[in-house]
C-alpha cells in the first residue's frame, strides 16, 4: 500500500469526559466492533477509584493499566483507529492536555443525566483553543435525564460550542425506544441487550409516513416529528468543513453500556474525522504526507520495574514514516539515535515493529534521552509547537529529606520532571527548588516514587503562590524590566527549560505588575512566541 493511503485510513483520537460519564465503556464497545477484543469487560478501567486517592497501590495499579491502556489500536472497515487514553481523573489533567496535543480529532462523552461537568469543561477548552474537531456523544439514554433540547442548550453555553444534532432519542429512561439517525436517515430501536452487536434498523427517510406510528407508536412518532421539525429549524446543517475546522460539532445519542448508537458513532466518525493532519513546527508546517519522517514525544512513562530504570517515550509520528534500527535525530540533544525494538499498539497488546507511518505512536524504550516535547527528524532542526506548560494549582517547597542522598534526589526529580509528573521551579534568590502540580495527589506520587526508585526521601513545605505567570520582556535592557526584576526578585523562579516565572500570590499582585510594568508580559502558558 502507497504511503498516502496508508496514512490517509489512519484516525488518530482521544476520548475526553468527566470521571463516570462513560468513557471506559464506550472505548470498549468501540473495540468489540473493531474485533480487536472479544468480549465486554476486557478493557479494564484506568481510573482511580474513588476515595482511594492515597492508596499508594492504587496509584501504582493505576500506573501499570494506564501503560497498557495508553494506545488502543485496530482496524475498523478498512481504516486504521488509535485511541489515545486521556485520564479523566482531575489530578492528571496535565498528562491528557499534552495526550491531548497528539489526537487529530476528539469525542467529546457527556453523562445525560449530569450534563456539562467541571472536567469535560476543561478539557473541551484546550480543544478548542487548538480547534480540536470534536464529536459530542450523549451517553446513558437508557437512564432518565435532562430534556435533548436543553442538553443540547447546555452544551453550546457551557462548552463555547457550535452544534448540530446528528441523531435524535426517541423517548428516554424506562421509556427509550431508540433513536433516528439523521444522518443515515434511520431508526434505530433499542432492545437493551447489549450483546447484540448490530440494533434493529429500519431506513426511514420520510417521517410523516404513517408507517412510523406503528413502529413506535403514536406518541413518540408525534413527538419525534415536533422535535425534528425544531432540529431542521433551529440547528444549521451539518458541515464537515466547518467540523474539521473545530467550528461545528455533531452529536449523537446512545448508550455505551447497551452498546447502543455506538455503530452509527464509529460509521460515522470513520466517515468524517480526519486522517492525521499538518502540525506547526518552529521554522515551517509539516505535512504527514511527507516522505521523511517527523515526529514528537508527547508522553513518558517509567516503566512499573523500580530495577530498570527504562522509560516508554510516546512518540506521534507527525509525517512520513518512523523505522526500526534507522538513525534519527534527536534535535534537542543534536544526537543521533537508533531504535532496536520500537513499540506499536494493538488493542491492549504492544508488539515490535519494523515500520509505522504518520497519524501513528510508537513507544520507545528510553534510558532518559527524552523530555516531553522532543522532536525526532531525519535530520531536520525543527521543534513542534504546542506542548506549552499551564500554571499549576498548587506549589510546594521540596527539601531533602535524606542529606546522605543528595544526588539521587536531584536525579528524581530531574527525571520525574522530565516526565511530567509535574513542574519544578527554581527560586532566582536562592536557589530552593518548588514543584508545582494540578493536584494534590501528585505530591503524594512523587514522594512515592523518588522513594521507591531512587532511594531519596523529601519532604514538602507549603509556599503560598496563586498563580504561576510566564515572564515576557519586551525590551530585556530597559529600565522598567530591570525594576520588575529588583521588585519582584523574591517571587522570581526559572522552570525546566531555563524560562522566567512570576510567582504570584494573588491575582491582585498580577494586576499590580501589569499595571506597573505595561512592558513587561504575563503570560499563564510557557509557550506564548
Ligand atoms: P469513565 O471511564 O468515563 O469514568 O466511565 P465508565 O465507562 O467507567 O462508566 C461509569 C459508570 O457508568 C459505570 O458504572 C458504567 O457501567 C456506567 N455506564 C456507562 N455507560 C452507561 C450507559 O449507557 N448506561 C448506563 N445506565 N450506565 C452506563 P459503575 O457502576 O460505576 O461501574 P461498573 O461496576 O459497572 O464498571
Amino acid at each position: 500500500m502507497s504511503l498516502s493511503k496508508e496514512i490517509s485510513k489512519r484516525r488518530t483520537f482521544g476520548i475526553i469526559s468527566h470521571p463516570d460519564a462513560g468513557k471506559t465503556t464506550l472505548t470498549e464497545k468501540l473495540l468489540l466492533f473493531g474485533g480487536a477484543i472479544q468480549e465486554a469487560g476486557a478493557v479494564k478501567s484506568n481510573k482511580i477509584k474513588k476515595g482511594a486517592t492515597s492508596d499508594f497501590m492504587e496509584i501504582e495499579r493505576q500506573r501499570g493499566i494506564s501503560v497498557a491502556t495508553s494506545v488502543l489500536a485496530f482496524n475498523y472497515k478498512e481504516k486504521k483507529i488509535n485511541i489515545l487514553d486521556t485520564p479523566g481523573h482531575k489530578d492528571f489533567a496535565e498528562d491528557t492536555f499534552r495526550t491531548l496535543t497528539a489526537v487529530d480529532s476528539v469525542i467529546v462523552v457527556i453523562d445525560v443525566a449530569k450534563g456539562v461537568e467541571e472536567q469535560t469543561e476543561k478539557l473541551v477548552e484546550v480543544c478548542r483553543m487548538r480547534n480540536i474537531p470534536m464529536i459530542v456523544f450523549i451517553n446513558k439514554l437508557d437512564r432518565e435525564g435532562k430534556d435533548a433540547f436543553d442538553l443540547l442548550d447546555e452544551v453550546e453555553q457551557k462548552l463555547g460550542l457550535s452544534v448540530t444534532p446528528l441523531s435524535f432519542p426517541i423517548g428516554m429512561g424506562y421509556d427509550f425506544k431508540g433513536i433516528y439517525n439523521i444522518w443515515e436517515k434511520n431508526i434505530n430501536l433499542f432492545s437493551g441487550d447489549s450483546r447484540k452487536n448490530i440494533e434493529e434498523t429500519i431506513a426511514f427517510d420520510d417521517i410523516s409516513n404513517p408507517e412510523l406510528d406503528k413502529i413506535i407508536g403514536e406518541k413518540h412518532a408525534a413527538d419525534l416529528r415536533e422535535n425534528l421539525e425544531l432540529v431542521y429549524e433551529v440547528y444549521p446543517d451539518f458541515e464537515r468543513e466547518a467540523y474539521l475546522k473545530g467550528e461545528q460539532q455533531p452529536v449523537f445519542f446512545g448508550s455505551a453500556l447497551n452498546n447502543f448508537g455506538v455503530r452509527e458513532l464509529l460509521d460515522c466518525f470513520i466517515d468524517l474525522a480526519p486522517s492525521p493532519r499538518p502540525k506547526q513546527g518552529d521554522v515551517r508546517l509539516v505535512d504527514p504526507y511527507e516522505e521523511t519522517f517527523t515526529g514528537f514525544v508527547f508522553k513518558i512513562h517509567a516503566n512499573m520495574d523500580p530495577k530498570h530504570r527504562d522509560r516508554l517515550a510516546f512518540i506521534k509520528i507527525v509525517s512520513g514514516t518512523f523505522e526500526r534500527n534507522k538513525p534519527y535525530l534527536h534535535v534537542r540533544n543534536n544526537k543521533k539515535l537508533k531504535f532496536s525494538s520500537p513499540n506499536a499498539f494493538f488493542a491492549e497488546k504492544k508488539e515490535i515493529v519494523d515500520i509505522s507511518f504518520a497519524g501513528d505512536i510508537v513507544g520507545l524504550h528510553d534510558t532518559g534521552n527524552f523530555k516531553i516535547g522532543d522532536t525526532l527528524t531525519e535530520g531536520e532542526e525543527i521543534r513542534f509547537k504546542g506542548i506549552p506548560s499551564f500554571s499549576p494549582e498548587h506549589f510546594r517547597y521540596i527539601n531533602n529529606a535524606d542529606p546522605m542522598k543528595a544526588k539521587q534526589l536531584n536525579k528524581g526529580i530531574d527525571q520525574l520532571m522530565d516526565e511530567g509528573v509535574a513542574q519544578l521551579f527554581t527560586l532566582e534568590l536562592n536557589g530552593r527548588k518548588i514543584i508545582g502540580t494540578v493536584g494534590a495527589l501528585q505530591y503524594e506520587v512523587i514522594q512515592y516514587r523518588l522513594e521507591h526508585e531512587y532511594g531519596a526521601k523529601c519532604t514538602y513545605e507549603n509556599f503560598p503562590v496563586y498563580k504561576a505567570c510566564w515572564v515576557e520582556a519586551e525590551d530585556p535592557k530597559n529600565e522598567e524590566y530591570q525594576e520588575f526584576l529588583r521588585v519582584k526578585q523574591k517571587f522570581l523562579a526559572k522552570d525546566k527549560k531555563g524560562q522566567l516565572v512570576f510567582l504570584a500570590d494573588s491575582a491582585f499582585s498580577i494586576d499590580m505588575a501589569k499595571s506597573k510594568y505595561p512592558s513587561v508580559k504575563l503570560h499563564y502558558v510557557s509557550e506564548f512566541k
